[in-house]
């Protein structure tokens, strides 16, 4: 179902200004738009201040402008001032949609918001074919994500309703299936029997900067495991979607979740870097953590028995976000000069920068017997062109009425549920430096491969 109208509630806000203008006009310029788009929010913006706003974002996110696609995208412009909590605004709305059948409402506002907000439309009358895409996070624990499932779920149907995370609009994490179950070479060994590990590392080599107020009630779990990290392991680990549909992909990645165990804090690391107590917007004596490290197990047949580790952080070494499949090792080999047990292959698929592919395999050096790990290296952008960006790409879906990169309810909530027990029973978080891998790690604990950062290691 295409949508004639797309609203966007909070477009004066730092997402718009960072993500949305952009993703805009990149549509506006693919030819991919062809509706009217009004802007809603609080601040008393005319039509010529949202454009200037336009404006400044693609400037400072230095995306070349051709004139008569940026004129176009202003024309489809219109702003509509209002409190979100007064029900006049919703009638003003009303009025502006009167020719529109099947609005796009995008909530880019506070998640203490989404549920009036959605409330209120649907005393206007507005959302009988509309569909409602929502900002992350998605509920602060299990119990508010199914309240607020509840609440939705009065007014729209689950079909109505897109749940953003930008990270399945990436292209590397969109591959993972078709590198997965395309390539006979990588399904067959793809399972308990060959993988010893997983790695899934998120590290950023940046500080929570000017997001104190927003990243304190939050910390790096809610913030970027239980969604992100959660759904690129359960690419990692599904078994091969069946149909084409929205839902073949989130039937499989359901049954991830389903068989994993909720985690244990035990196995769990927390880390705070040093000077995060002195960023704006942070309480005194926060015991937030910036960095944290969980073991989790996929009890199935396919992956029994095999850990699957992921680690996120902020102000760390470096920018990589990457999967790391470990294989199990070869067993002693004789004919080496020194005939131990020969490294392990690795896959590695780096999603950011650069997204790409690396394998290291054993090889045998120029001279003597020993084996050395090498590497085969793919750049997807080199090899493949550049894809549109994460937002682009989901603002286009959900114009256009494909629901199949937006989360599931099911989904949701099973990710709540495996990590409810540290968001309980958080262990304190331990001090470390910035520009570091994190805390220091006690021996007994996962061994970590440094990530893939650039092709020269
Ligand atoms: C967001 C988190 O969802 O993802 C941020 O709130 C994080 O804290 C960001 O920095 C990372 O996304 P990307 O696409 O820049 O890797």
């Amino acid at each position: 179902m295409t949508a004639d109208t797309l609203v966007i509630f909070g477009i004066t806000g730092d997402l718009a200004r960072k993500m949305t203008f952009r993703s805009l006009y990149r549509l506006e310029a693919a030819g991919l738009l062809d509706c009217p788009i009004i802007g809603v929010a609080r601040e008393d913006w005319s039509h010529d201040h949202l454009v200037s706003a336009l404006r400044a974002a693609l400037e400072a996110a230095g995306e070349p402008t051709e004139a008569r696609a940026f004129d176009r995208l202003a024309r489809r412009l219109s702003y509509l001032q209002g409190d979100f909590a007064d029900q006049a605004l919703y009638q003003a709305l009303a009025d502006r949609l009167k020719d529109a059948d099947k609005p796009l409402f995008y909530l880019e506002i506070p998640p203490s918001l989404f549920a009036p907000v959605v409330e209120a439309l649907g005393a206007a009358d507005l959302t009988a074919h509309a569909t409602v895409m929502l900002e992350k996070p998605f509920g602060h624990d299990l119990a508010s994500a199914r309240a607020l499932n509840a609440r939705l779920h009065q007014v729209l149907a689950e079909e109505q309703i897109l749940r953003i995370d930008h990270f399945l609009g990436k292209q590397p994490v969109l591959d993972i299936h078709f590198l997965r179950f395309a390539n006979a070479l990588l399904e067959p060994v793809w399972n308990r029997d060959h993988v010893a590990g997983v790695q899934i590392t998120m590290a950023e080599n940046f500080g929570v900067e000017d997001r104190g107020a927003f990243y304190d009630p939050v910390g790096a779990l809610r913030d970027v495991v239980q969604n992100h990290l959660l759904q690129v392991l359960a690419l990692v680990a599904m078994e091969a979607p069946v149909g084409s549909g929205p839902d073949a992909l989130w039937d499989r990645r359901v049954d991830v979740f389903r068989a994993m165990a909720d985690v244990d804090p035990a196995r769990c690391l927390r880390g705070q870097y040093q000077g995060y107590l002195d960023v704006p917007g942070v309480k005194p004596g926060s015991r937030t953590e910036t960095y944290v490290e969980l073991s989790l197990a996929v009890d199935n047949w396919r992956w029994s028995g095999v850990p699957f580790h992921i680690r996120a952080g902020k102000a760390l070494a470096a920018r990589a976000t990457e999967v790391r499949v470990v294989f199990k090792r070869p067993p002693r080999l004789a004919f080496l000069d020194e005939p131990e047990h020969p490294d392990p292959n690795e896959l590695v698929l780096r999603i950011d920068p650069d997204p790409g592919l690396r394998v290291y395999l054993l090889s045998k050096k120029a001279s003597g017997s020993s084996a050395r790990s090498v590497h085969l290296d793919l750049s997807f952008a080199a090899e493949l062109g550049q894809p549109p960006e994460p937002y682009e790409r989901l603002l286009n879906d959900a114009l256009t009425g494909d629901r199949s990169l937006f989360t599931r309810q099911d989904v949701v909530e099973e990710t709540w549920r495996v990590i409810q027990p540290l968001v309980d029973h958080p262990p304190a978080p331990a001090p470390y430096e910035r520009g570091s891998w994190g805390p220091v790690q006690t021996p007994g604990r996962t061994s970590w491969q440094l990530p893939w950062l650039s092709s020269a290691d």
